[in-house]
């Protein structure tokens, strides 16, 4: 049983706010801190800016006592245990930007005191936790592992999937000492029903950033499989079907437009970046990189040469995007490849617009903002519709009926029956369906 019965969670949004919400239903008391007054805001008029956590969820979890504030407002000293889950995205370079975990480290130091177990949740490379975190918390004059306890414990939820939220997928977690990392794992055992004890925060960090970077390769090198059949005039997708049917030694990845979000075009290059301070060059994670950046430009060409099909140049074309969010059924588009898609069409002039029922708003790669359109009218408008990410909702059989000419970069049209030179398959190329 945890002796922590007060808990603070720093940055309320995909990682922070199931976090926060779970330990209040655990009994746990919570303060709930974000650094903006918009999220603030919104969470206290119970509105969830989160898929998978319900404005119902989110009443139920204030009525029993979740207090959400501003970092000014907040009582991190009365906190036994507090969590930091804010943001660790990339710069313009690919190096690490850990900006926001280093303001809420400096958010802690003032209210610092002895006896506080202190968790990073955030995604980071191997030593964040035991360097440039601590180095900020140590400012208090308070020393890790001797005055206070420090752990890092990464985040496995796969938004859109509840299943990854629930109590029993395992958690990782590893502290500055063994006593630290059994009382940190004690907490954790409230929302979690296994909890790994790890030998340091370090380990813990690197379990994290391969559970990402394996997704990543693996996706990189289905991807350049598509490309590959596109050449050898076979389909992408029948191959990696049948091989999936192996019941052991293989694990299926499917080919797409490129990856987004917040985690796996990002967490590799913090793995890679570390690598090099220990003169140790990553190529493989770095082509992996490489080649799912490159998909959403490869997109691009696949709209030409449908165009180009029906005697039409990409100038002046109308083509519509169906499904902007970065992966199905979530509402997060940070990161998506549709941007890089839209920005690639319209810089080579064509007229771009969207349809996405979860994303009003959207913003290309190079800052254009669009606003979303119905399906009826992007498909009495568009040349040419491309298909980046395949919601659910939205409705596929009036897509494949009405639409003249379909890009798909994620088989959409599986199970379909198409006309002949109808639809245009990333992975797989001209396509007629049965
Ligand atoms: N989204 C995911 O699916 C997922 C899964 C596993 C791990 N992670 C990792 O978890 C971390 C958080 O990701 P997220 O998706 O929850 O991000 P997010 O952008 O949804 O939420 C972060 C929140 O932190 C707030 N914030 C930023 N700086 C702050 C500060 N200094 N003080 C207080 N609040 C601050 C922001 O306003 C925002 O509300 C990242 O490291 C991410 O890689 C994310």
């Amino acid at each position: 049983m945890t002796q922590d019965r007060r808990v603070a969670v720093i940055g309320l949004g995909y990682v922070g706010l199931p976090l926060a919400i779970s330990f209040v239903e655990a009994g746990l008391e919570v303060e709930g801190i974000d650094a903006y007054a918009g999220r603030v805001e919104e969470l206290n008029a119970g509105s969830s800016p989160i898929d998978d956590v319900t404005n119902d969820r989110l009443a139920a979890a204030l009525r029993s006592g979740l207090r959400v504030l501003l970092p000014e407002g907040a009582d991190l000293a009365a906190a036994d245990a507090i969590f930091v889950c804010v943001p660790t995205p990339i710069k313009s370079t690919k190096d690490p930007d850990l900006a926001p975990v280093l303001a809420a480290a400096e958010t802690i130091r003032g209210a610092l005191r002895k006896g506080q177990l202190i968790v990073l949740q955030s995604t980071t490379y191997p030593g964040t936790t035991m360097g440039p975190f601590r180095e900020v918390l140590e400012e208090s004059g308070l020393k890790a592992g001797e005055d206070f306890d420090l752990a890092f414990a990464p985040e496995r939820v796969n938004p859109g999937d509840p299943a990854s939220a629930s109590k029993g997928v395992p958690r990782l977690v590893g502290a500055t000492t063994a006593e630290a990392t059994k009382r940190a794992a004690a907490l954790l055992a409230n929302i979690n029903d296994h909890v790994i004890e790890m030998s340091s925060p370090d380990a813990a960090e690197l379990s994290k950033l391969l559970e990402n970077v394996f997704r990543n390769v693996n996706i990189a090198f289905v991807n350049q499989l598509a490309l590959l059949c596109e050449r050898m005039g076979l389909d992408a997708w029948e191959v990696i079907n049948a091989a999936a049917t192996k019941p052991f030694g293989f694990m299926k990845f499917t080919p797409g437009p490129g990856v987004g979000g917040h985690c796996i075009p990002v967490d590799p290059y913090y793995l890679s970046w570390r690598a090099r301070e220990f003169d140790f060059i990553d190529r493989f994670i770095e082509l992996a990189g490489d080649i799912n950046f490159a998909m959403p430009r490869h997109v691009v060409g696949l709209v030409a040469d449908a165009l180009n099909d029906r005697g039409k140049a990409m100038k002046g074309a109308k083509v519509g995007i169906l499904g902007v969010a970065f992966k199905p059924n979530v509402r997060d588009a940070r990161n998506s490849p549709a941007a890089d898609v839209i920005a690639g069409v319209a810089d080579r002039g064509a007229e771009v617009r969207f349809h996405d029922p979860h994303v009003a708003s959207f913003t290309d790669g190079v800052g254009v903002v669009r606003e979303e359109t119905g399906l009826d009218e992007l498909l009495a408008w568009a040349d040419v519709i491309v298909v980046v990410t395949p919601h659910r909702d939205i409705e596929w059989a009036t897509v494949y009926d009405r639409a003249d000419l379909v890009v798909d970069t994620v088989d959409s049209s599986a199970g379909r029956s198409t006309r002949e030179r109808q639809v245009l398959r990333l992975g797989a190329g001209w396509s007629t369906r049965a």
